[in-house]
């Protein structure tokens, strides 16, 4: 009988495939869920398995802006939550609630490259906008703003995927001055700004939601577990209104009203903030275990900043240098990895991989590091 799938990710046996963005194994909280749900389940209240509230569980969205209000540092209000079934949900929903086939949405160049397949369902037109070590470039946005009429920008302002950049301050208020000022939205994918595991980050963009150009998108993929599918839109009320009016809600009921009761009791019982502690704590050990692997097995040539935060290491090889060709000798080495041409339509980022450390343990990491710098010799040997 053929092999039964449960989980998206299929990792052959021996392979260390530093491309993966998702937590491995050792990551994902069974026994909290058991508390949580035990907790929850314990409370006789029949109401999570009916319909659910539309904007999301009253009680859960409370118990997270509070969660977020700590995290952030700045009052989170409940009324500007929306529960969506996860981040990617949230995008798809915006895309179809926001936006036509045919409409102009500006993204960053390198971008989330399964962001992209999202806006190619909706038929949108992505323009590329550079960004450099402080993320977008705004006055390349102010440029574009000048020739086209974006419905939306899409941005990654924390821990970027796949260049792990941090937007400063600066440009996060530039540009929502440029989106009151242009009548444009900004799509924030803020799923890494909870991770800093060293790095001062500035006030996530749902901090603007009170000014209406702002829709802030988290997830408990990047801090609780994927498998979930619980996440949320931070964004003024008028704003919320479509999600919460639509037709998929009308029919439905609010979305994942189950996974919110027990994900409210892993919040209200503390174990959210110890999970969040713990895996900030395990990040930042696996980062700095594979900045030092890569430093000791990779020639100077290969550049790299060492991140504070989110999942990522974003390799810059010298231009010209065939990523494909490495790819193909990594694989033979039983290490893989992000191409950079993934993130970018195949232009600008060619000569970039992303490297991750959600997935494997540090000793496979730093093996990991090994196979790769075995890779990239004999790929120089070569040439
Ligand atoms: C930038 C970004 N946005 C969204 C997602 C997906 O989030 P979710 O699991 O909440 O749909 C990911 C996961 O890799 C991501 O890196």
């Amino acid at each position: 009988m053929a092999e039964i799938k449960v989980a998206q990710i299929d990792m052959p046996p021996g392979l260390i495939d530093l491309g993966s963005g998702q937590p491995g194994p050792a990551l994902l909280p069974l026994a909290l869920m058991e508390k949580a749900a035990a907790h929850r389940l314990s409370q006789g209240d029949p109401s999570l398995l009916a319909y659910g509230y539309e904007q999301g569980d009253g009680y859960f969205r409370i118990a997270l802006a509070k969660f977020l209000s700590e995290q952030y540092g700045l009052p989170v209000d409940a009324r500007q939550l929306f529960v969506t079934a996860g981040a990617s949900l949230g995008l798809h929903l915006i895309c179809a609630l926001f936006s036509r086939p045919g409409d102009i949405i500006f993204v960053e160049d390198p971008t989330y490259f399964l962001a992209l397949r999202i806006f190619a369902d909706h038929g949108l037109k992505v323009i590329r906008l550079p960004m450099d070590e402080n993320g977008l470039i705004i006055e390349a946005l102010e440029e574009k703003l000048a020739a086209h009429k974006p419905v939306f920008i899409y941005t990654i302002p924390s821990f970027h995927n796949p260049a792990s950049v941090i937007l400063s301050a600066e440009r996060r208020e530039k540009l929502v001055r440029l989106s009151r000022g242009h009548d444009f939205l900004i799509v924030a994918d803020e799923v890494y700004h909870l991770l800093s595991y060293g790095a001062a980050v500035p006030s996530p963009l749902g901090g603007f939601a009170g000014d209406g150009t702002v829709l802030s998108l988290g997830s408990f993929s990047k801090i609780l577990a994927p498998g979930l599918r619980l996440g949320w839109v931070q964004a003024a009320p008028a704003l919320l209104e479509r999600f919460v009016k639509s037709g998929l809600l009308d029919s439905g009921g609010g979305l994942n009203p189950f996974t919110s009761a027990l994900v409210r009791s892993a919040i209200e019982l503390g174990l959210q903030h110890e999970h969040l502690e713990h895996l900030k704590k395990t990040y930042a050990h696996r980062m700095l275990a594979l900045g030092a692997a890569l430093r000791q097995h990779l020639p100077v040539s290969v550049r790299f900043d060492q991140p504070e935060g989110g999942f990522f290491i974003w390799l810059r090889f010298a231009r010209g240098v065939d990523i494909k060709k490495i790819l193909a000798l990594a694989r033979q080495n039983d290490v893989a990895f992000q191409p950079g041409e993934n993130f970018s339509g195949g232009r600008g980022v060619n000569h970039c991989a992303r490297l991750g450390i959600s997935y494997f343990e540090t000793p496979q990491l730093e093996e990991g590091a090994k196979r790769l710098g075995r890779a990239v010799e004999k790929y120089l040997e070569a040439i």
